[in-house]
């Protein structure tokens, strides 16, 4: 069996690229279904196949039924045939209709070789804490799923974070703050930046003290990011 991990959750802005980017580094042959607005994935443009979607929901809805589930035939098409662990980034506002969908097909998808795992990314925002239950509903229907907590904004509150885990394994993301200089290089190069970063290019242009801290600073949370997608990197190369 193939294995295809989903990384989804409707709100914006939760970390689902920079899981997404975790898990490409954990598993450097892993190819990368990128479903979005607009390309973000750059730096992994080799291995990433970009799925452009209509950024507005709304005009999604507008469409009805038959349209909006049609616009997902092209990924499913690349779901479908995946030859190798495949990690899919879902863009905002496309998680609950794309994967309702693949739920409809998981069990085609497993007669054709394909498993399925989701990972949700969940952040202190009413919006991701009430989109998160639906799609680990949905993930019924999948082989596996896994909750990130993302303290980009705090903590969430242990026992709501529990009623939307239940017994699923959840891991936690700290926030980072990180020198403005460090998420402009994030921004351009991707998690990749802590490895590609110039030492001695970074004390000419910031001085040794900000140069040393961008550099710790893409470290840490490259490696933070790596250790919270930990399970589900794991589970997308066992039994590979
Ligand atoms: N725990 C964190 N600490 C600091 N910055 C973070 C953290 N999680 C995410 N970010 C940053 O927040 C921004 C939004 O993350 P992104 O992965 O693009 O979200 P999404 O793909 O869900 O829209 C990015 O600039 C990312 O690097
Ligand atoms: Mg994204």
């Amino acid at each position: 069996m193939i294995k295809v991990l989903c990384v989804g959750q409707d709100k914006g802005g939760v970390g689902k690229s920079l899981a997404t980017r975790a898990l490409a580094e954990a598993v450097p042959s892993a190819p990368i279904i990128e479903v979005d607005s607009t390309r973000r994935l750059l730096e992994l443009e080799h291995r990433t196949s970009f799925f452009p979607m209509r950024a507005e929901r709304s005009e999604i809805e507008r469409t009805g039924g038959k349209a909006a589930r049609a616009e997902f035939d092209d990924v499913i098409n690349a779901i479908a045939s995946a030859t190798e662990p495949t990690i899919v980034d879902i863009g905002a506002n496309t998680s609950k209709s794309l994967l309702s969908i693949l739920a409809d097909l998981a069990p085609d998808l497993a007669e054709g070789g394909i498993e399925l795992g989701l990972l949700v990314i969940v952040t202190n925002e009413p919006g991701a804490i009430a989109e998160a239950p639906p799609l680990l509903t949905t993930a019924k229907a999948f082989d596996a799923s896994f909750v990130l907590e993302n303290r980009l904004r705090g903590p969430i509150d242990p026992a709501t974070l529990k009623a939307i885990v239940g017994s699923r394994p959840v891991s936690v993301l700290p926030e980072f703050n990180l020198e403005d200089q460090a998420q402009q290089i994030l921004q351009g190069a991707g998690l990749i930046a802590a490895e590609l970063v110039d030492a001695k290019k970074l004390t000419e242009l910031h001085g040794i003290a900000l140069g040393a801290r961008i550099r710790r600073d893409l470290t840490a949370l490259r490696l933070g990011a790596m250790q919270a997608v930990r399970k589900p990197a794991e589970w997308l190369v066992s039994g590979a």
